[in-house]
């Protein structure tokens, strides 16, 4: 099985970016972990980041007949990217939102997720282990509760 683990706008920064609110984890620490932890679960992943909506989409499209689910970071995209959350709707790919921090506990704009009505599920607030979180959780669920999977 194929992950996609997609990161959005400014998370290309992390290690250095906001270490008080993001951590000092860089990405290339974090894909490096969860290709580890991928192996360790029977599967693997794809890695991709980019800092335009568009681009987030045109990867998802291409991801479309590659990956059996993805894992995200929206970065702000997440708060206003109707169009990021229809490129998944259209793609009909499983994924789960990730967050480094709780965005429930930050500024009231980024309490809403428009990403959030279509995803699996959210991990926000655990830092970088979050997207392990994520891994294990999307894999399970596709494995498990995907329409046409046995039963957990
Ligand atoms: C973020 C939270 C977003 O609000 C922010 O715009 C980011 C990172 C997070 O991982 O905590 O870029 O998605």
């Amino acid at each position: 099985m194929i992950i996609g683990v997609l990161n959005g706008p400014n998370l290309n920064l992390l290690g250095t970016r906001e270490p008080a609110i993001y951590g000092s984890t860089t990405l290339s620490d974090i894909e490096a972990r969860l290709a580890e932890v991928a192996r360790s679960l029977g599967a693997e992943v794809r890695c991709a980041q980019a800092n335009g909506e568009g681009q987030l989409i045109d990867r998802l499209h291409a991801w479309r007949e590659e990956v059996a689910g993805v894992v995200v970071n929206a970065g702000a995209y997440t708060h206003t990217s109707l169009a990021l959350r229809d490129a998944f709707s259209a793609t009909a790919l499983p994924f789960v939102e990730v967050h480094l921090s709780n965005i429930h506990a930050r500024e009231p704009e980024r309490h809403r997720s428009l990403l959030a009505p279509v995803a699996i599920g959210m991990v926000t607030g655990l830092g970088a282990y979050g997207y392990e979180v994520a891994l294990q959780g999307l894999v399970r669920w596709i494995r498990h509760r995907a329409p046409g999977a046995s039963a957990p």
